[in-house]
C-alpha cells in the first residue's frame, strides 16, 4: 500500500522532473554499513533515478552525491570524514549537490560537527526522514537551501518507495525496523528508532513481485528479524513459511536474528523448508556469560552452546556463522579464553569480528574498565588466528559432497572459470559456459584452498 507521505513526496518527484528534465544530469551514492543501509540506499536509488538523474560513471563525474552513513564503529565514521574532504574539492570547482543520510547523522555530535567543519553540504538527511529527499531536494534546487531534515521518533512504515535493486538475481526485503534491545555497546537502537514489524502482506507482495521479475534469492533484513511481530498469532516462523511457498524464490536466507529469541518453531520452520539457507548467521558477540550480561545480551554461554547443539540435532546440516567483539570493558584474559573456547567447540563457517568501539550515548561508554587499545588489538589477532586455523578443517569436509550453486559470473581472479556460492556461503570456483550465469547447478567439489573450494560441474 502506497502511505499518504509517500504520494506526498512523488509531487515533488514530479516537480524535480520538470527541472533535471534533458539536463543528462547524474547521481553518486556510496552505501557504508549494513545490508539494511544497502536496501535504504536501493530505496534512495529509486527514488533518485525517478527524478532524472543517471548513474554516473565515475565518482567524479556526479551533479549530485548521496552519501548512506554509518556508525556503528568509529572506522565508519572517519571513513565518512575523508569522504567529505574530496567532495569539498569537487565543490570549489563545479557546482554540485551534496546530501548526507544514514545512521550517522542521527547523532547530536555529529550533526553539530558537520554543521561546523562541513559546511557545504547541502542536505542533511536521517534514518527517519529518508523518504524526504525528494523534497528537501527541492527546497535545495529551488532555493538553494541549506537543508537539514533530522528527526528523533519512535519511527514509522512507508510502503511504496521505488526500489532500484543492486542486483537482478538476489535481492533483499526489510521485514523489520528499528530496535528494541539496547545491547550496551551498540549505537543502533538509538539511531534507528523503535522495533517496528512491516505487516505480512506486504511483504508477500514485494517478494511475490520479485519472483515475478526472476529473483532467486532473497534475505530477509531486520536488526532482530526472530522478534518479528506480524500480528496475533504471526512471528518469525509464520513468515518464514509463507515466503517458502513463494514459487520461482529458491534461496531464503535472513539476517540477523538474536540467540534469545530463537525460538523451536523457527527452528522447525527452517528444517521443513527445502529453501531456507541451512547456514545460519547467530550473533554470539562474546564467549564469557559475565560480558553477555554486562553487553545486555540475555543469554549464558551454556544457552547460546545449547541453542547450536539444539540446531544441530534439529537439522543435521546446519551450519553457522556469527559476529564477535573483543575487547569490551572489562574484559579479562579469562573472559577472552571464553570466546576462544566456542570458537574451538563451534565450527563457524564465518565470523564477523570486530574490535570494540566506544560509542556516544551507550551504557557501554561510560564504563570505567576499559581496555586498552593495545590488548584489544592483540586479542583480536588471537581470535583470527584461531578462526583461521579451522577454516581449512572445516573446508575438508566439502570434498566430494554436491552443493546447489547459483552461478554469479566468471571468477575475478581466474576468468576461465565460474564462480558462485554454496548455500553456506563458501565461494565455488569451476568450468563452465556462459549460458550458466544466473542458473543455479550441482556443483561436485573436488578440492578445497582455504578461501574457496574447487568444482566441477
Ligand atoms: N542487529 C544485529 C547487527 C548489529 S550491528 C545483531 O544484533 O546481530 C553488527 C555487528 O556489529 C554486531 O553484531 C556487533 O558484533 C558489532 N558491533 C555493534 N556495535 C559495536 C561496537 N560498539 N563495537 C564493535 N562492534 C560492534
Ligand atoms: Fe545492536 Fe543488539 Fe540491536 Fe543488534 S540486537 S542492533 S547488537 S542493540
Ligand atoms: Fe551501521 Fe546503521 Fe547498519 S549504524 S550497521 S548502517 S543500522
Amino acid at each position: 500500500m502506497l502511505s499518504e507521505a509517500i504520494k506526498e513526496q512523488k509531487k515533488y518527484i514530479e516537480k524535480i522532473n520538470k527541472i533535471n528534465k534533458d539536463k543528462n544530469l547524474k547521481y553518486s551514492i556510496l552505501t557504508m554499513g549494513c545490508q539494511l543501509n544497502e536496501n535504504d540506499s536501493e530505496k534512495l536509488v529509486g527514488m533518485i533515478e525517478q527524478m532524472s538523474y543517471t548513474k554516473s560513471e565515475s565518482f567524479n563525474s556526479a551533479d549530485i552525491y548521496i552519501i548512506n552513513t554509518c556508525c556503528v564503529r568509529e572506522n565508519a565514521e572517519e571513513k565518512l570524514f575523508g569522504k567529505l574532504g574530496e567532495l569539498k574539492k569537487i565543490k570549489e570547482n563545479r557546482d554540485i549537490i551534496i546530501a548526507i543520510g544514514g545512521c550517522m547523522m542521527q547523532e547530536e555530535h555529529i550533526t553539530k560537527k558537520m554543521k561546523r567543519s562541513y559546511p557545504f553540504v547541502d542536505i542533511i538527511f536521517g534514518t527517519h526522514t529518508l523518504y524526504k529527499i525528494p523534497q528537501d531536494l527541492y527546497k535545495t534546487i529551488k532555493n538553494k537551501e541549506k537543508v537539514k531534515d533530522v528527526i528523533d521518533i519512535l519511527g514509522e512504515i512507508y510502503e511504496g518507495i521505488p526500489v532500484k535493486r543492486n542486483d537482478n538475481k538476489r535481492a533483499s526485503v526489510t521485514i523489520m525496523y528499528g530496535c528494541d534491545n539496547f545491547c550496551s555497546y551498540c549505537i543502533v537502537p538509538y539511531v534507528r528508532g523503535r522495533e517496528r514489524s512491516r505487516k505480512p502482506e506486504d511483504i508477500l507482495k514485494e517478494i511475490n513481485q520479485l519472483a515475478m521479475e526472476g529473483y532467486k534469492e532473497i534475505t530477509l533484513l531486520g536488526q532482530n528479524v526472530n522478534s518479528y511481530n506480524g500480528g496475533e498469532n504471526y512471528n518469525f516462523a509464520t513468515l518464514l513459511k509463507q515466503v517458502d511457498k513463494i514459487e520461482g524464490i529458491e534461496i531464503i536466507k535472513f539476517i540477523s536474528p538474536h540467540p534469545k529469541d530463537f525460538t523451536d518453531d523457527v527452528i522447525n520452520a527452517i528444517k521443513q523448508s527445502k529453501k531456507v539457507s541451512k547456514l545460519i548467521h547467530i550473533p554470539l558477540q562474546a564467549g564469557s556469560t559475565e560480558i553477555l550480561k554486562k553487553m545486555n545480551r540475555k543469554y549464558t554461554k551454556e544457552q547460546y552452546l545449547e541453542l547450536i547443539s539444539k540446531i544441530k540435532r534439529s537439522i543435521p546440516e546446519a551450519v553457522f556463522s556469527t559476529d564477535i567483539i573483543v575487547g569490551f570493558p572489562g574484559e579479562t584474559e579469562k573472559d577472552f579464553e571464553d570466546t576462544l573456547d566456542i570458537v574451538k567447540k563451534i565450527n563457524f563457517e564465518q565470523i564477523y569480528m570486530f574490535i570494540y568501539s566506544r560509542r556516544v550515548g551507550t551504557i557501554a561508554d561510560k564504563m570505567r574498565n576499559q581496555i586498552p587499545e593495545e590488548i584489544k588489538h592483540k586479542r583480536f589477532e588471537r581470535l583470527k588466528k584461531s578462526y583461521e586455523e579451522k577454516v581449512e578443517e572445516n573446508n575438508k569436509k566439502y570434498i566430494g559432497t554436491t552443493k546447489k550453486i547459483l552461478v554469479e559470473g566468471y571468477s575475478k581472479n581466474n576468468e576461465k572459470m565460474l564462480t558462485g556460492r554454496t548455500d553456506t556461503n563458501k565461494v565455488v570456483i569451476f568450468g563452465g559456459n556462459q549460458d550458466l550465469i544466473g542458473q543455479i547447478i550441482n556443483v561436485k567439489i573436488i578440492s578445497e584452498h582455504k578461501w574457496y573450494l574447487k568444482g566441477e560441474i
